[in-house]
């Protein structure tokens, strides 16, 4: 069964990032996958520490609760990371958990081994951001960060099924904007059913 794991980068509990994260988990178990959700607010984990330790061990120095994502980023096949946008990037739970992923990187890129994947089926990426702003740009920075963070966690990313939101701020009002819920409905179903 595929293993699809909604990664919620927000700290504010059912904000808009959380109302559509869990309409794509719950577009995704209705399709037939194990579902998970991880709360990185609810977590206390620290920022990478550039120890170098995992660059030698492929495993991390610290010891806290990202040991919960390590286990979790390994198990799913699919992972869906929603967040809002804070200072036109990630905000720092979401980034920490990123920089603390540098263990994979290690493993990829300096120790030559393979991602310790404990699924079967493909591993895919995707995305849903929300911000208040209109700009052109405010998801490019945080883009281009997701491209290393997938390519280090052996995901591949799906670019055009990124469910990307602006001009939301007030806690709960994306559920006033028509057929977005139901967008991330479909993106979850799509992630649970891709080959
Ligand atoms: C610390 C902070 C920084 C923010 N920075 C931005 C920003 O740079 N651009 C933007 O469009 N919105 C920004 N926002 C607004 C949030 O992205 C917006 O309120 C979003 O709907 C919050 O999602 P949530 O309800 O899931 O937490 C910021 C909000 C906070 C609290």
């Amino acid at each position: 069964m595929v293993m699809v794991l909604g990664i919620l980068g927000s700290p504010r509990e059912q904000g808009n990032t959380e109302i559509l994260l869990d309409e794509a988990l719950r577009g995704a178990g209705e399709a037939g996958a194990a579902t998970g959700k991880l709360k990185l607010a609810g977590l206390d984990f620290a920022g990478c520490s550039e120890c170098e330790e995992c660059y030698v061990t492929g495993q991390c120095s610290i010891e806290d609760d990202m040991d919960i994502v390590y286990d979790a980023l390994e198990r799913a096949d699919r992972i869906l990371l929603a967040s809002p946008i804070f200072f036109m990037g990630l905000p720092s739970q979401a980034k920490a958990m990123i920089d603390r992923t540098q263990r994979y990187w290690a493993l990829k890129y300096l120790l030559k081994e393979d991602f310790p994947a404990q699924g079967t089926s493909a591993r895919y990426g995707s995305f849903i951001g929300v911000g208040a702003t209109r700009g052109k740009q405010l998801f490019d920075g945080t883009i281009l960060t997701l491209k290393y963070f997938f390519d280090a966690i052996a995901v591949k990313p799906l670019r055009d099924s990124y469910l990307l939101v602006r001009g939301v701020d007030e806690k709960g009002e994306i559920r006033q904007r028509e057929g977005i819920p139901q967008s991330a409905a479909r993106l979850g179903t799509m992630l649970a059913t891709r080959d």
